[in-house]
């Protein structure tokens, strides 16, 4: 990769299209979300390959509850297992786990998985991999006013209301990538994207790979981002 792309910080992914990559092969909704998870660990490594420090993952939204609970369990499964079934290689890529989102609602060994596999790669530094479970903007609004509140504030700035959201340990997505070509951000990080360049590729997630990647970073370096000054 040329040496005078500009490589964002921090970007997030909205994984769109599993449900139709399946679809067109004739099988079910799970089988897509299973490639999803190749996707998504393909993308990771290369992510890590071009230096980027951060990256999210909007893997089940606070709406995705409206689904049939049959794709819902699998999806659980297939986030439960991925975290389990190779308690090393988180670390040995130098990978910090994180989430964003209540996980209240979510099955105990879900959950307890989680936390494991957080404690476990807290120390890492290469990147940050952070998963959106249960996660919608407007809800973690929400639960972020009620925390200001419960501290007794009678007036906040952006900064108060910043370090008490769920994303307080990570910097603005710099760029967001929702596949399947889908132009909408479905309730994700609705404040943090304020200033984020927004891409809308047309390839499903499951086909998500470095190439993809490489395309994404080349229109991201092309970008002029003002955050409202002038140049
Ligand atoms: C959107 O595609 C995808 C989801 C709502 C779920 C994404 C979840 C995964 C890939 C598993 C996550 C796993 C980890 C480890 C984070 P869609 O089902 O809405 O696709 P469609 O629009 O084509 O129906």
């Amino acid at each position: 990769m040329s040496k005078n792309l500009k490589i964002p910080q921090h970007i997030a992914f909205i994984m769109d299209g599993n449900g139709r990559w399946a679809q067109k092969r004739g099988l079910p909704r799970n089988a897509g979300h299973q490639r999803g998870i190749k996707a998504l660990e393909k993308t990771v490594d290369a992510c890590c390959k071009y230096g980027i420090k951060y990256v999210t993952f909007y893997a089940f939204s606070t709406e995705n509850w409206k689904r049939e609970k049959q794709e819902i369990d699998g999806i659980f499964s297939l986030i439960r297992d991925y975290l389990n079934d190779n308690p090393d290689y988180f670390s040995s890529k130098g990978i910090c786990v994180k989430h964003i989102g209540d996980l209240k609602p979510f099955p105990e060994d879900l959950t307890s998985q989680l936390i494991k596999t957080e404690k476990s790669t807290a120390k890492n530094n290469k990147i940050v991999l952070t998963l959106a479970l249960n996660y919608g903007g407007r809800d973690e609004i929400v639960r972020t006013f009620n925390k200001l509140l419960n501290k007794k504030k009678k007036v906040v700035n952006y900064e108060d209301i910043s370090s008490s959201l769920d994303t307080h340990f990570l910097p603005d997505p710099d760029f967001v990538i929702r596949t399947s070509g889908e132009k909408r951000l479905s309730n994700f990080m609705m404040l943090q994207l304020s200033y984020s360049e927004l891409y809308f590729p047309k390839v499903l997630w499951p086909d998500f790979d470095e190439k993809q990647l490489v395309k994404a970073i080349k229109i991201y370096s092309k970008r002029d981002r003002r955050f409202g000054g002038v140049k």
